[in-house]
């Protein structure tokens, strides 16, 4: 027996909860050499920025126990040469391409809505708000609720209507619930999280920061309670707002962990690099623990773990019994 594994981000459904998380797979023409990216949920791009960044200094990678911590700082050709060159090679293999973009004013963010509005083969743009605010010195979007929501009224005004607007927000924050409140009210259709909490790494050898940056985004199994916890809040809070999961994934039980807490989508990162494949064995391991546990439908899955203790049971005993 197969399990229906359709999911639907918004209107936009898709084939498989599996996606890859942004910034892990560029824009994927290197994972393509390993596998057709049909056989992906979605694509999510690294985040694209107006103008070309050579990122941050080196290192700006660093291993940590269960963890990477990063300080990439979102490098990239810039949205001209995606355009140009990335965009296109995706759209003409019809890859479901979720573009995530990155801005340091809410004037950068709706600028590059309207660069991506017209392009063909957008199937929803993914906000990372884990951006510094230029003009708030410096203070990451979406650490304020206020902010995060002007960026996502912005996007969504020059969005097309049948292009999702996704808002990716950052674990270390004070609320995250009322963070994604506030861009639900702002008009995202859907939500993703986490982004890379803060973290910091001392090398014992030179006594100096392992990055150059000194601190850096902590990825990894490290961090999958903390998405977990995250999924869970905000699905608690917005049962009806569709959500990308992403954090830790390692595993179809790890993915299955974030269905169970309200995630209907989810995105695989840092497995990656080590894994190029991980995102289609994940994909099976999680089929597989759906079919194992009885159930038809992914769909039956997403949130259960909040039903009322026996009810989770109940749905085992009536699969069973067919
Ligand atoms: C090297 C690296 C680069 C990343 N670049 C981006 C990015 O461009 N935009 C973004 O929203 N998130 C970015 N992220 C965060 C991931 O998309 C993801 O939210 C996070 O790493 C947690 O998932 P994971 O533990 O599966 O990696 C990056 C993460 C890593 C490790």
């Amino acid at each position: 027996m197969s399990v229906d594994m359709r999911t639907f981000l918004g209107h936009v459904e898709l084939a498989n909860p599996i996606t890859t998380a942004a910034g892990c797979a560029a824009s994927g023409r290197e994972l393509a050499q390993f596998f057709d990216l049909h056989r992906l949920g979605a694509l999510v791009t690294r985040s694209i920025t107006m103008a070309p960044r050579a990122g941050r200094p080196t290192p700006r990678m660093a291993e940590t126990p269960a963890g990477l911590l990063n300080a990439v700082g979102l490098q990239g050709p810039g949205v001209d040469a995606f355009l140009e060159r990335e965009l296109p090679w995706l759209a003409q293999r019809g890859i479901k391409t979720i573009v995530s973009i990155g801005g340091g004013t809410v004037a950068e963010y709706a600028a590059l809505a309207r660069r991506l509005a017209d392009a063909p083969g957008v199937t929803a743009v993914e906000v990372n708000l884990s951006c510094p605010n230029i003009e708030d010195r410096g203070r990451v979007f979406a650490r304020e609720g206020g902010a995060a929501a002007e960026v996502i009224a912005s996007v969504r005004s020059v969005m097309r209507y049948d292009v999702p607007v996704i808002a990716k927000l950052a674990p270390d924050v004070a609320d995250i619930a009322a963070v994604a409140r506030a861009c639900v009210d702002a008009g995202a259709d859907a939500l993703s999280m986490i982004n890379n909490p803060l973290g910091m790494s001392i090398d014992t050898v030179t006594l100096k920061p392992a990055l150059a940056a000194v601190t850096g985004g902590l990825s990894g199994p490290a961090i999958l309670p903390l998405a977990v916890r995250c999924v869970w809040q905000v699905h608690s809070a917005l049962p009806g707002t569709p959500i990308i999961g992403v954090g830790g994934v390692m595993t179809g039980a790890d993915a299955f962990q974030l269905i169970l807490a309200g995630a209907c989508a989810v995105g695989v990162g840092t497995a990656l690099f080590h894994d190029p494949y991980a995102c289609l064995r994940i994909e099976r391991e999680l089929e597989d623990l759906l079919r194992a546990r009885g159930f038809q439908r992914l769909a039956d899955a997403v949130g259960l773990a909040h039903r009322p203790p026996g009810s989770a049971a109940r749905h085992l005993h009536e699969e069973s019994s067919l």
